[in-house]
Formats: C-alpha cells, structure tokens, sequence
C-alpha cells in the first residue's frame, strides 16, 4: 500500500522542501499551511513530477478545533499517514513584557497545543503500521533559554522534552520519533517573527531549508532521536550544559540583540 506523509507548514521554508523530499522517495501527500495558492502550486509540482495524490487541508492550525479537523479529513480520506511531520511553528521578537498578547497565544497554540494534539490523534493508529516515522521540528533553542524570545525558546524545549520522552515510548510500537533541531534557517520565519533587527542571523551560519530538510529526512529515516543541523550547531546542547545557567542566558541575550 502506497506510503503518506502529513506535512504541516508545508507553504514555504523547510515544510516546503520536506514535502517535496518526501514526495521524492515515493510518498504520497497531505498538506496543511493557512495560504492554500502556495498548497496548491506544490501540489501541481508534485503530481507532475512524481504522480502521487496529493491532499490539501487549508486551515490554521493554531484554531483549537483544527487539528482534530484535519484528522477527520484524513479519514474521510481513509488514510492514516506513515509519516507525521508537525513543522509548522512561529517566533515571535522582543521583549515579554511588551509583546502582543494574542500573537504569543497564536505562538503556543500552534508550536505546541497541535503539535501535540496531532500526535494524540494519529499516534495510536500509527502504532499499528508496521513501522511508522514522527518528525517535531524543534529548534537549537531548545537548548537554553532565549532572552527576546523567551516564549518562542520555551516553545522548542517543550517540543524536544516531549518528543524525547515520545521517542521512549513509541519505538516498542515501531514508531521512530526524531525532534529535528535547525539552527538559523532562510525561510519566511525571520520576517515573520520580526528577526530582521535581532544580530542572530549575521552571527551564525545560515543554512537554506533544503540542507535543513534534506539532513532531517535521513536523520527520521535513521531514527536519529534528537537531529541537529549543521556542524556550528552540534555542539550547542553540550555547551549549554557546561557553563552556568546564568551565563549561558546572558550569552544568548547578546546574540538575540539589536543590531
Ligand atoms: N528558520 C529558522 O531559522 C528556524 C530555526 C529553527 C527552527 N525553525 C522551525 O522550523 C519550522 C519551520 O519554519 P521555517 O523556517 O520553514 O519558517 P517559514 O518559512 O515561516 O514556514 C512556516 C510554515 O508554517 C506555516 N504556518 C504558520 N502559521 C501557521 C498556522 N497558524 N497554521 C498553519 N500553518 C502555519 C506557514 O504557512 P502559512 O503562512 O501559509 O500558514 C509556513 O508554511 C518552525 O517550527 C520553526 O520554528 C526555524
């Protein structure tokens, strides 16, 4: 039976590039993003080149009532994905105490309420495929604390704890779950979470999505449970844990500065 990936935030960046990958190696696919011209155009581009089904679901998916939405969609469909990929996710810059309260709602709802509903929906079903793969895209945020972005850094390592602990439970039920972790990555986040003033983006090396997308789909494949991008960025959970708490903070804020 033909394999399917769910690919959220599949409209642009790394989701983009994933459901092409994806596509690459023969699955089939539902895609899910808020601007459904962009779903569309890679659904004409998948179904040429490779001639797989490819399923839009256009929704937000930091509503609540979405996730279980688009798993009834599926359903409907009669297809439980092999592959869960739950990438979309939004940053959010500057300071707590002066950020809008309902972007930062929008924020956690979406990194984290579907992620996790999602899996709760499509876990027990996957668990009876023979063998089955889940993808949480974290960040290397997930490593320290991130003064001025101090929810969107909370965010990734509530997915890296929870996909970890994942990883332990489901691999008795032949489900791979990888927490893949990207550095800074060109895409439309930076933009979109008001980085272009942050130094972040200068300080580091900037990866495209497709290096990012490329290296996370081998690292799923392998069931690699924690995937890190980028050879700068290895290193950073164990430096994170060698230097006090405190400094570490301190050492990020300077990085996450104005320019
Ligand atoms: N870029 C980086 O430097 C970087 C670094 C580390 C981790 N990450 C993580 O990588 C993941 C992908 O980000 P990216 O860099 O590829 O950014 P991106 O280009 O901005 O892509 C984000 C995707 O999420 C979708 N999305 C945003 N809000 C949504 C909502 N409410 N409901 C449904 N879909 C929504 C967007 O589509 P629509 O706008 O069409 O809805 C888009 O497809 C995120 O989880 C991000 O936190 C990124």
């Amino acid at each position: 039976m033909k394999q399917h990936a769910l690919i959220t935030g599949a409209s642009s960046g790394i989701g983009l590039e994933l459901a092409k990958i994806f596509a690459r190696n023969g699955f089939g696919l539902i895609i899910n993003a808020r601007r459904e011209d962009r779903l569309k155009e890679l659904k004409n581009e998948i179904e040429e080149s490779y001639g797989h089904d490819v399923h839009i679901f256009t929704g937000d998916l930091s509503i609540p009532e979405l996730p279980q939405q688009l798993f009834n969609f599926t359903n409907e469909l009669g297809i439980t994905p092999d592959a869960l990929i739950n990438n979309a996710g939004i940053g959010d810059y500057g300071f707590f105490h002066e950020s809008d309260w309902e972007r930062t709602a929008t924020m956690i709802d979406l990194n984290i309420r579907s992620l996790t509903h999602l899996t709760r929906l499509y876990l027990p079903d996957m668990m009876k495929k023979e063998k089955s793969w889940i993808m949480n895209v974290a960040s290397t945020a997930a490593f320290q604390p991130g003064p001025l972005m101090s929810v969107y850094y909370a965010s990734k390592h509530y997915v890296l704890a929870f996909s970890e602990a994942l990883a332990n439970e489901s691999a008795d039920h032949g489900v791979l779950v990888s927490t893949l972790c990207p550095g800074p990555t060109e895409s439309e986040f930076q933009q979109e979470a008001g980085m272009l003033k942050s130094k972040l983006f200068d300080r580091f090396p900037v990866a495209t999505s497709k290096e990012v997308a490329e290296y996370g789909y081998k690292a799923l494949m392998k069931g690699k449970r924690v995937a890190i991008y980028g050879a700068m960025n290895k290193p950073v959970p164990r430096l994170s844990a060698l230097f006090p708490r405190s400094w570490v903070t301190a050492v990020v804020r300077k990085i996450q500065e104005r320019k």
